[in-house]
């Protein structure tokens, strides 16, 4: 029997309705699979409530807090009556860089009965992984605003790429590669037109890629690649992207599965002792926020991606067959032109784990 010391965040708005039930479904497996995995879940309120109630988004030991964990799981954070850059640069992204978890895995697959903008031959057997640099370049935080309010006013965000951040990401993404049994990797990169730091960004990916000969490679260019998301996205298996690539283009591939209630993430940490982060992609949603239609799918999903992280993968894979169960049925949340709120969509992925367990 394994036991998991999990942090939980849910964050705001919809980040707390989708937790939840993301929650009540790893109840759920622990359940099913036979006492094999115990859960010991502590709640953190954290997040922009917290702040308005504090002046900040987290406590000051929050980070030292969760180190203790073995993993943390997030909803969203953001509220129109806080300002994002310090919404999300003191919180998210200070625990994903504080905690070095550079490799920010987002997968994109087809869902059973899941409608997709793209026609159906499009979409078929499309299954990629984006791996996103999660701790520096675009959003290193190096910069600053001078002349405020002047005609001569100047604002710099400066991009930082070092050989140990680029080296360390696209060495995970061809190392995943290898234990998934992938066949390419695909650099995207804009070389083209910036001189310094995607063009260094390529010289490790081709150092890094002579290191694994019997995975294919290919450059994307980021403007073409977001395009061959959209038009040949069954030609992607691997790709690795700098932090604000990653970003942009994961919401491509949450939008060819339907919706931004669908993409799940991993933050990861390899070769570090600190705990990884499991998120969904999407933000707090405040336009639908206490309505209970939020998609918990990409929480859930997100779960599934916790369960394999700390050793559980015959776990996972039911967790992920139940919800191709609830979709396959016809079950989906309104952003998917379906009827159901989000806990209805959370105990019918519950019932499917159940049935499939007995
Ligand atoms: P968003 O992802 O919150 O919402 C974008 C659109 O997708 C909205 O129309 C929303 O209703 C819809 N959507 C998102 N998740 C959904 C779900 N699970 N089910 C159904 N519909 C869903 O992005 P935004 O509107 O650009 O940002 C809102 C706030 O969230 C901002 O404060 C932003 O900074 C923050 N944000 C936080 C995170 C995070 O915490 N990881 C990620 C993105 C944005
Ligand atoms: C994401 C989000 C975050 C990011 C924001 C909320 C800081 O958009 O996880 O994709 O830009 O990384
Ligand atoms: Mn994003």
């Amino acid at each position: 029997m394994s036991t998991h010391a999990i942090a939980v965040v849910p964050g705001d708005g919809i980040g707390i309705e989708v937790i939840r039930e993301g929650r009540l479904t790893l109840d759920t497996l622990a359940e099913v699979t036979g006492g094999a995995i115990t859960w010991e879940f502590e709640d953190f309120p954290w997040g922009c409530q917290y702040y308005l109630d504090h002046g900040a988004m987290m406590p000051a030991d929050a980070l030292p807090t969760l180190e203790q964990f073995d993993a943390i799981y997030l909803g969203a954070c953001g509220f129109p009556s806080v300002p994002d850059p310090i919404s999300q640069r003191e919180m998210i992204l200070l625990i994903r860089q504080s905690f070095q978890q550079y490799a920010n895995i987002r997968p994109v697959r087809t869902w059973p009965g899941v409608p997709s903008p793209l026609a159906a031959e499009r979409l078929q057997g499309v299954d990629f992984i984006c791996v996103r640099e999660n701790s520096e370049g675009e959003y290193a935080g190096a910069g600053g605003r001078v002349h405020r309010g002047t005609d001569h006013e100047v604002a710099l965000q400066t991009t930082v790429f070092t050989r140990t951040g680029v080296e360390r990401v696209i060495r995970h993404a061809f190392q995943l590669a290898e234990r998934l049994g992938r066949r390419a990797v695909t650099n995207v990169t804009k070389s083209n037109a910036l001189q310094f730091a995607p063009v260094f960004w390529d010289e490790v990916f081709d150092e890094v890629a002579r290191e694994y000969p019997d995975i294919t490679t290919d450059r994307s260019l980021v403007d073409a690649c977001a395009a061959r998301m959209v038009r040949d996205p069954q030609t992607l298996d691997v790709l690795v992207a700098s932090n604000l690539f990653g970003d942009i283009l994961s919401d491509i591939g949450g939008a060819l599965m339907g919706s931004l209630g669908v993409p799940p993430s991993a933050n990861l940490s390899p070769g570090t002792a600190y705990p990884p982060m499991f998120e969904p992609v999407h933000g707090s949603a405040p336009d639908i926020a206490g309505q209970g239609i939020a998609n918990p799918m990409a929480a859930i999903w997100s779960a599934a991606m916790l369960v394999d992280h700390l050793g559980h993968p015959d776990a996972a894979a039911l967790l992920l067959d139940a919800l191709a169960d609830v979709t396959r049925a016809g079950t989906r949340t309104v952003d998917l032109g379906g009827t159901a709120s989000t806990v209805e969509f959370g105990a019918a992925v519950r019932q499917a784990l159940r049935t499939r367990a007995s």
